[in-house]
């Protein structure tokens, strides 16, 4: 018999999400919350690789937090975590440092994406795969949910993993990327051949999730469109079009294929407006709940929660390593002084 997956990802609290996280990302974290096992991880740490304002971050990590639980992350099936909150990441962090080489972690092109031109590069940037490889090794995760970009950072942590278990005895889960195929990439509106990113600084290119009515309806009336006024899904020719039509399929849960022939002879006027009210419904209970839990002292229950059941597994697999890498837990210490 298999045993239950164990799955592990994070998600960094820098700002807002937009509807590309959702449907690239958080739509397979609420999906596998019944395949296994989940903890889900606002990874505050990773975030301090970069200069952060404390009031903004504060406000950023409770407000990914809360977004997680908007969109269907249930408590009561998975666990909920801030990175910070359970020390062992931090912990495993130096210890995966302490196996990992210059010349694996020079080869990684986020270090090289994030760093270049930049007047601040600091040390925990460079580091920062070693502390991603700790978040998923500390829970003897199985399978990690992450998008195409993050395909390299896990490779890295399956070479750890072996490389300190091939030293030191097996220790080590050796973890399994799980990476969405086709679909899992939402283009930009005002550009369809880039991906719809939050960091993009034109504000019209993406649809934050907690976006207002008002600002949906605009960016989408001023979304790019393609030649010829016609609805069809033909990501080559009409790579605009295809875009809002796997953005509407999401949202009204309806085939691109119904949409298609909803639309025959109609034009982009039309479909577009149809398609914001679509969004906007979408999005509707998801901004409810989450204004609902932002502030509150619910969100505050569930992170403890989160916190204590992930504390518990990281205590006793600190235990294992510190021991095979032959450091004293302090676990430990009432035995070894008899
Ligand atoms: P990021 O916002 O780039 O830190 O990404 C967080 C997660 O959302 C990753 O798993 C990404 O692959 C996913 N993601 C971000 N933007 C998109 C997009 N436009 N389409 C699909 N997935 C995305
Ligand atoms: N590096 C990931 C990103 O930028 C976030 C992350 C940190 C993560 N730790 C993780 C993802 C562990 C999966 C598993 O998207």
């Amino acid at each position: 018999m298999m045993s239950k997956k164990k799955i592990f990802s994070g998600i960094q609290p820098s700002g807002l999400l937009t509807l590309g996280n959702y449907i690239g990302a958080m739509r397979q974290f609420v999906e596998l919350q019944d395949e296994g096992d989940c903890i889900f991880c606002v990874v505050d740490l990773h975030a301090l690789t970069v200069p952060q304002d404390p009031v903004a971050l504060r406000n950023n990590v409770r407000s990914l937090a809360a977004l997680f639980l908007a969109v269907g992350i249930d408590p009561q099936k998975s666990k909920l975590i801030v990175q910070s909150q359970v020390k062992e990441h931090a912990e495993l962090g130096w210890l995966m440092q302490c196996v990992s080489h210059m010349g694996e972690l020079e080869r990684m092109t986020q270090f090289k994406d994030k760093s270049t031109g930049k007047d601040v590069v600091t040390s925990a940037l460079f580091t920062y795969p070693a502390l991603m490889a700790a978040d998923i090794l500390l829970y003897d995760t199985t399978h990690v949910p992450v998008g195409e970009d993050q395909k390299q950072h896990l490779e890295l942590t399956r070479d750890i993993a072996g490389r300190f278990n091939n030293r030191f005895g097996t220790t080590f889960v050796v973890p399994e990327p799980m990476i969405p195929k086709v679909g899992g990439r939402v283009m930009s509106l005002d550009d369809p051949t880039k991906k719809m990113s939050k960091s993009n600084p034109n504000e019209g290119s993406y649809i934050a999730l907690l976006d207002e009515p008002a600002k949906i309806i605009k960016k989408i009336k001023r979304a790019v469109t393609d030649s010829e006024n016609e609805i069809r899904f033909d990501v080559e020719n009409k790579p605009a079009i295809s875009n809002l039509l796997t953005i509407y399929s999401f949202c009204a849960n309806a085939s691109v294929e119904d949409l298609v022939s909803r639309y025959q002879g109609v034009g982009y006027g039309t479909f577009k407006s149809e398609l914001a009210e679509a969004v906007v419904q979408f999005l509707a209970p998801v901004q409810a709940r989450y204004r609902e839990l932002v502030e509150s002292d619910e969100l505050d229950r569930i992170l403890l929660t989160g916190a204590e059941h992930a504390s518990a597994f990281a205590e006793k697999k600190m235990i294992d390593v510190k021991e095979k890498m032959g450091l004293i837990p302090r676990e430990k210490l009432s035995t070894l002084t008899r």
